[in-house]
This record gives C-alpha cells, structure tokens and sequence, in this order.
C-alpha cells in the first residue's frame, strides 16, 4: 500500500498565516501538523509516500520532508497548483500509485489515535474503498454520509437538511478504480473536484463505501480555533521530556513539560505543562501556562502565556500583567512594549491580521 499527503488549498481561513505559510507545516509542538500524519502512515507500514504540493510553500514543503530519509520513507513530491480540489489531487497521483491501493490523508487533519484501526478495518472489509466517519454536532459544515443498515447509502457536502451527523474526515483508503472515477467528475460550484461526489458516483455505478466510525479524537485544522483544539489535544498527550542538568534547576515546573536543547529559563520564570518549548528559546521573567506551544529561537519576555501557539523565532514582550491567551502567533513575530509614556501603542500588522486588546 502506498501514502498521499496533500499540502495544497488555499487555506484562506488560516489568514493572515497562509499568506506566507503552508497551513499544513504549521507547528504544534515542534512538529508541522502534516507530521502527524506522516508518522501516522509510517506506524501502519507504508514506506512510499507522495505528497500534493500547491500555488504556496512548495519549496518549504519539500525543504522539510526531503526525499524522506529522515523518516526511513521515500517521498516523492506531485506539484498540483491551484486547488482544484481534493479529487484532482488524488487524480494527479496515478502514475505513483501504479495500480496498488493506497491511502490519502489530509496533511492538516490530525488523527489522535492514528490510522491503525482504519486500516484493519479496510483489510476486512471487501470494499472498494473506505472512508473514516466521526459524529459532529454542526453536521452542515461537513461532507456527511448517510448510513442505512451499516451501509453507506448517500454522501452529501455540506448538507442544509443533514439526515445524519457522521462527517466524513480527512482519511480515505482507496483502490485505483477511483481514478476512472475522478476522469467523469464535473467541477463543482466552487470550480472542485470534490471527493464527496467521486464517492457518490461510486455508490450511483454499484461500488461499496465501507466505513470505520474512528476511535479517538479527529480534527481538521482549517480555522485557528480547530487549530487552538488541536495544540490542547496533542499536548494532552505529551511526555514530560527535559534536559539533564540544566542550568535552570531552580525554576519551578510542574504537569508534563518538554523543555528543548539550550533553552535559558531565567528569573522569576514558572512553568506549568502540559506544555512546549523548543530549542534555544529563552524565557524571562514569565508564566510558561497549560497549552502553551513555543517554538525554538523564541525571546519570551515578562509574558504570562496560556492556551497559544509561538512559532520559530518570535520575540514577545509584555511587561504589564496582561495575559496571552487563545493566541496563534506566527514566526519572526515582534512584540514589545510601548516606549511612549502616554498608553499608546503601535501596531505594524499585515492584512488579515487580527488583534483583541
Ligand atoms: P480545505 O481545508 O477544505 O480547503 P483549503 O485548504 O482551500 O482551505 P480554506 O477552505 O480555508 O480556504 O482542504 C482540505 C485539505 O485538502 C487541506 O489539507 C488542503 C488540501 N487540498 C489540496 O491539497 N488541494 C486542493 O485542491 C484542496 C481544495 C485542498
């Protein structure tokens, strides 16, 4: 069985970030979010990955994942561009798949317990490809999948009436029939191949959906509040991890904390986990709180932080009490007090951006 990963879209949820960013290498604990994932193929033995890159971030994409050597896997790489949607991505990869089945997972869908019990489950079933359904409260969000019998009998994006609350999430097991499928697909209202429609067409020409109801939470990243749910789920899961004999035993920390290599934490710092803090960060003076995910080369400074994501490189500053909290803060970031003795302040922020004071 081989693996696809798609890294395409346009991510405009994700703005301002995906200006400039691939939502799907986001961090969360060190890790782009799209490396979930790909452990996640690894753990049920896949060793030939392809992954879809698009209009954004196809160098950062490949810088990251290589040839895939670091991870023991060869990928290859399938430039699609513009988002036509998800089943052109999948119709792009049939010289790769090369008539073996194969597996395609959202890179910005994130699978709490893997993709281990999906994949027994197609081995089971006689199917012609399976699909990985989760109950969801807001079913007119989501492609959703009707069930009669434990059969699937109809999918519908984004219904307005929903006949039922299983969504369809962001892992599909498939066979190569699907790309005849996908080479009949219209492009939807949305100018789409849409994946819901090259499984409906599957049903309408006699084929069998299977499904596996996933155990474990899912989530797909698309909004920075799902983003923020998925920093809590991962860290919910994380070991206590630190350096041996640091230089910063003094400072008090307490729940399950990974501490990264050379990280300074000085003065009056506390920290309380679950949470992350990549290498060579250096913390000042400030509350490391629960959820918190740093990444590395970071100057956090007099902040008292909680329940955010800081990427690579950013340098914050606060000074006067006040509390980040449900914040998604991007790389490179500058945030430091105002040197004015009136309160005023200077904002210097890009379109998109977003700022509650
Ligand atoms: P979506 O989140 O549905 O779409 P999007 O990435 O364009 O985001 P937004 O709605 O915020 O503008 O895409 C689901 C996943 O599929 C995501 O990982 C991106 C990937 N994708 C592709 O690789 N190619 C595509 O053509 C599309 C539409 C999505």
């Amino acid at each position: 069985m081989k693996g696809v990963i798609l890294h395409g879209g346009s991510g405009t949820r994700l703005r301002p970030l995906t200006y400039t960013d691939v939502k799907q290498l986001l961090p969360i604990a060190g890790k782009p979010v799209s490396e979930y994932a790909l452990l996640s193929l690894i753990e049920i033995g896949i060793t030939e990955i392809n992954i879809i890159v698009g209009e954004v971030g196809e160098k950062e994409v490949r810088d990251y994942y290589g040839d895939g050597s670091k991870w023991g896997v060869a990928i290859s790489y399938t430039y699609q561009g513009k988002p036509l949607g998800i089943a052109h991505a999948i119709g792009l990869t049939e010289s790769f798949v090369n008539n073996e089945e194969f597996v395609v997972v959202l890179g910005d869908n994130y699978f709490q317990e893997g993709l281990n019990g999906l994949y027994n489950d197609f081995k089971q079933q006689d199917a012609d490809s399976l699909i990985a359904l989760t109950k969801v409260s807001n079913p007119s969000q989501f492609g959703i999948a009707e069930v009669e019998n434990g059969k699937i009998t109809r999918l519908v994006e984004k219904p307005k009436n929903p006949k039922s609350n299983l969504a369809i999430t962001g892992a599909y097991f498939l066979k190569p029939d699907i790309f005849s499928i996908i080479k009949v697909l219209k492009p939807s209202w949305r100018n789409e191949l849409e994946i819901t429609e090259a499984f409906q067409l599957m049903l309408d020409r006699g084929m069998k959906i299977g499904y596996s109801t996933i155990a474990g939470w899912w989530k797909d990243t698309g909004t920075v509040d799902e983003f923020l749910d998925c920093n809590r789920m991962v860290l919910d899961k994380i070991e206590t991890d630190i350096p041996e004999k640091p230089e910063w035993q003094n400072v008090p920390l307490s729940g399950r904390v990974h501490v990264g290599r050379n990280v300074k934490l000085m003065g009056t710092t506390r920290v309380l986990g679950p949470c992350y803090i990549g290498d060579n960060t250096v913390v000042e003076d400030s509350f490391i709180g629960p959820y918190s995910s740093i990444g590395t080369n970071c100057h956090i400074r007099k902040v008292e932080i909680e329940d955010s994501i800081v990427m690579d490189g950013s340098s914050i500053e606060i000074s006067d009490g006040t509390r980040i909290s449900q914040s998604l803060i991007g790389s490179n970031v500058s945030v430091k007090p105002s040197l004015s003795r009136s309160r005023t302040i200077r904002l210097i922020v890009g379109r998109d951006s977003k700022i509650e004071l």
